[in-house]
């Protein structure tokens, strides 16, 4: 199993993973503590949420102030299942992500940090279903710019993995704005707009 960039998975059973947060080295003691604790806390607070509006997500309980007891997902993260898929499925997965995206964001849950190493492709029923992980960077929060910065992160990693699939993040956001409120969809829209107008102004003027 990979080991991220944040924290530690140290122990994989066949149930459950233990995933410790660590200390890094280069903060000071304190403000570091405080940040492994509050990521742990609030890791599992979304995770339990998610649960309690049917979003796919892990089980959790929490072991110590660093470290969560997580159920353990068989499946593929979305990344490398990408990678030796169809268009077709790539598509349909898509769709399964923007629909519980667009649930959490109802429910104005907001990821943090939602890349295609952060989701993991489980079968289900039969049926393949993306179960989301890694709320560390998360948040309760109503705000379109937090909701548009999902999309944003999401879009950007995918672009940075597959540059030769360009259509599919585009169907991901269609089909997350038909899944959310009508009225929402449209400003977070707007709002996810205005982020891509600001990075491509950056990109143009620090570049050369
Ligand atoms: N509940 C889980 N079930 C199966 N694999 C997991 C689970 N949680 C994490 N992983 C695997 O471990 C990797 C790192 O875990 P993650 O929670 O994303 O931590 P980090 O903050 O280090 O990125 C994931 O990309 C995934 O491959
Ligand atoms: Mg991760």
């Amino acid at each position: 199993m990979k080991i991220g960039a944040e924290a530690d998975i140290i122990a994989c059973e066949e149930k459950y993973i233990l995933k410790r947060r660590i200390r890094k080295k280069y903060r000071v003691l304190m403000l570091d503590e405080h940040i492994r604790k509050m990521r742990t806390k609030k890791e599992a607070m979304l995770l339990k949420v998610c649960k309690s509006h049917k979003i796919p997500v892990p089980d959790v309980s929490i072991e110590d102030e660093y470290t969560l007891k997580i159920e353990f997902i068989e499946g593929e993260n979305l990344d490398n299942y990408i990678k030796v898929r169809s268009k077709k499925k790539v598509k349909s997965i898509l769709d399964r992500c923007a629909f519980f995206v667009a649930q959490m964001h109802q429910n104005n849950i907001v990821h943090g940090d939602l890349t295609t190493s952060n989701i993991i492709v489980a079968i289900k029923n039969k049926k393949e279903v993306p179960y989301f992980i890694d709320f560390g960077f998360g948040n309760k929060s109503h705000r379109d710019e937090d909701k548009a910065m999902d999309i944003h992160n999401f879009i950007k990693s995918f672009d940075a993995t597959f540059p030769a699939l360009k259509e599919c993040p585009r169907l991901f956001k269609e089909k997350y704005a038909v899944y959310l409120d009508s009225k929402e969809a449209f400003r977070i829209q707007n709002r996810l707009e205005k982020i891509e107008a600001r990075g491509r102004y950056l990109k143009k003027n620090t570049s050369g």
